[in-house]
């Protein structure tokens, strides 16, 4: 399973590059909101930076406007990956913009039904969110569950993000259940580093290392 990095932070996206676990960067428009300066520039620098998808959300609602923010976004890098939420007018616009090679994130999936419609049309990308199903008394890991099942017995593309990950364990068990990718808040990707056994670990070694003849 790959890992992409769920934030529009610049320094989290470079740390994440520097320790080369990253594939990809997932954006949306909250996670831009808590940054400064250009978004666009920065998606392209992240472009170049990751050399891999980068998913940047449409603002527009409606069709025309989803189509022409899409192309807009996508002619910034071929790298940039239109995100969409679920919606008919998103459905219509996917279908049209896989023609034209334009590659999609459909977001916001809350159902297997959902995440079926988005491959059926082409979506490059699916992200059902688990830790807001969670959120609602549902579970979020049988959702990404059913869509993997569903996807392989029908031989379908489209490959799986578990997104809105909220712990470490959450990633293991996406990655179990054979989701393409997850991906993580910078904290998370932090979380899974740690271990308190490596700590202690890392700390008898050293005190013993002291103590030699
Ligand atoms: C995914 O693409 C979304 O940006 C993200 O995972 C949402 O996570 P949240 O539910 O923690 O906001």
């Amino acid at each position: 399973m790959q890992l992409f990095l769920d934030t529009a932070n610049q320094a989290e996206v470079e740390a994440a590059v520097r320790m080369g676990v990253i594939s990809g960067v997932t954006t949306n428009p909250s996670l831009v909101a808590k940054e400064s300066g250009d978004y666009l520039a920065r998606s392209k620098y992240f472009c170049q930076l990751v050399n891999g998808p980068i998913s940047v959300e449409a603002i527009a609602l409606d069709y025309e406007g989803m189509l022409k923010e899409a192309r807009e976004l996508a002619a910034i890098d071929e790298r940039i990956v239109v995100k969409l939420p679920l919606t008919e007018d998103a459905l219509a616009a996917i279908n049209v913009l896989s023609k034209e090679g334009i590659k999609t994130n459909a977001t916001l999936i809350f159902s297997a039904n959902q995440a079926l419609l988005a491959a059926r049309c082409g979506a490059t990308y699916v992200s059902p969110f688990v830790g807001r199903l969670n959120d609602i008394g549902q579970d979020g890991m049988t959702l990404i569950e059913e869509i993997k099942t569903i996807f392989v017995q029908f031989g379908i593309k489209s490959q799986i993000i578990a997104a809105s990950i909220r712990s470490p364990r959450q990633v293991t068990e996406a990655a179990l259940i054979g989701a393409d990718i997850a991906t993580v808040p910078f904290k998370i990707l932090q979380q899974m580093i740690a271990h308190p056994q490596t700590d202690l670990g890392i700390a008898k070694f050293a005190a013993d290392w002291q103590k030699r003849q």
